[in-house]
């Protein structure tokens, strides 16, 4: 599966923009600020029918204009698939395939499944272990909507206990009820979260090993109450303080995951480059972890990936992705030269777009 075509009007700086794609390797090059990322958001855009950088739809729309639309055709063995999606300010978002419009966008995101590679990614490295957890479920949810449902409805279980937990007529059996439903939905969080990890992290450090060379090792480590047994006695020990502060302090939203080198902080020890490669190893096994489940190779997208790289791993990523294992790919920088040495070595089946 990859994306042939896309047209673009009025989504951020592009009034309109039209393009023919290969394949293979797609190449983004120009100055700061001149839409690089934007292409590549648009691209993510229609796979996930929401842009990976803007928190508000309409923020996509172009200064001064009234709506935007992407157009898409994405071509498979089984043919090509035209996506249009459009915005206008104050209306709804439609989401259309093949001309008929798509009710549910549950029904319509993992059709065409995508990573992104991108500066922003450092807030998994920076922030709490909030977007860690978010990042991993996100993954674990894109093969299991099982898991996807426990997610929400244990999100939805915390908000109402701490609603409880501030009631001052509460009782202690009200909370129980809540307690049984957390324990529940926490567990199976758990175990998915647990079976994943014990599938990924193994990729994923053999990913960082081989880009950066293997000088340091590369961790991901999770914890959390429910590798205790009687995860309820912890939760309910914890009832006292929950009642003072007014909040849940522990169950699966709390859960720890830690991103390590040589076993310490990447966050905290981590270099510019070692984040980077972190993040990029990161990716690239959720690039894998879903190739092997679903049999089918995600559209990647590498923005700036060559920031902050030394030439060793930049060699190393490309040399990745010239090889069967991925599809199709596009890649942003700012130096054309850099790209057109890169693509020359990569032969037949790349395309230069200079922005
Ligand atoms: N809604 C919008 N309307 C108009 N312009 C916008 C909108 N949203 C973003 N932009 C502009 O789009 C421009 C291009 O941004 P983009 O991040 O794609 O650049 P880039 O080529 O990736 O640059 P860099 O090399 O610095 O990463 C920015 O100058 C930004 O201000
Ligand atoms: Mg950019």
């Amino acid at each position: 599966m990859y994306l042939k075509r896309l047209k673009i009007v009025n989504f951020k700086n592009f009034g309109a923009f039209e393009a023919e794609f290969s394949p293979k390797i797609n190449s983004l090059t120009g100055p700061n600020g001149t839409g690089k990322t934007n292409i590549l958001d648009a691209v993510y855009y229609l796979c996930f029918t929401k842009s990976y950088f803007a928190s508000t739809d309409v923020q996509n729309i172009r200064h001064g204009e009234n709506f935007m639309m992407l157009e898409g055709v994405f071509s498979d063995e089984s043919g090509d698939r035209q996506v249009l999606m459009s915005l206008q300010r104050g209306a709804k978002k439609t989401v259309k395939r093949d001309g008929k419009q798509v009710e549910r966008m549950g029904e319509y995101i993992g059709a065409y499944p995508l990573v992104i590679v991108s500066p922003a990614d450092r807030d998994l490295i920076a922030d709490g272990s909030s977007l860690r957890r978010k990042f991993i479920d996100g993954v674990v949810s894109q093969t299991s909507s099982q898991h996807l449902d426990a997610v929400v409805s244990h999100a939805r279980i915390i908000e109402l206990r701490n609603a409880l937990l501030k009631t001052p007529s509460v009782t202690s059996l009200q909370i129980d009820v809540y307690d049984k439903a957390m324990i529940e939905l926490g567990r199976k969080i758990y175990e998915g979260r647990q079976s994943f990890l014990e599938r990924f992290v193994p990729v994923f450090k053999k990913t960082y090993s081989d880009i950066s060379g293997g000088g340091e090792q590369a961790d991901i480590t999770y914890t959390s109450i429910f590798e205790n047994p009687d995860a309820g006695e912890i939760l309910h020990a914890a009832r006292a303080r929950d009642l003072m502060v007014g909040f849940s302090t522990t169950g699966a939203h709390k859960d720890d995951l830690k991103f390590t080198l040589d076993g310490y902080p990447v966050k905290n020890y981590g270099s510019q480059g070692q984040q980077k490669t972190f993040l990029t190893a990161l990716k690239l096994a959720q690039f894998h972890f879903i190739t092997s489940l679903t049999g089918r190779k995600p559209i990647l997208l590498l923005d700036d990936i060559f920031d902050k790289l030394d030439s060793r791993r930049v060699e190393y990523i490309m040399s990745l992705v010239n090889g069967d294992t991925f599809g199709q790919i596009f890649v942003s920088d700012t130096q054309p030269e850099r790209i057109r040495e890169l693509m020359r070595a990569q032969g037949e089946g790349h395309s230069i777009f200079t922005l």
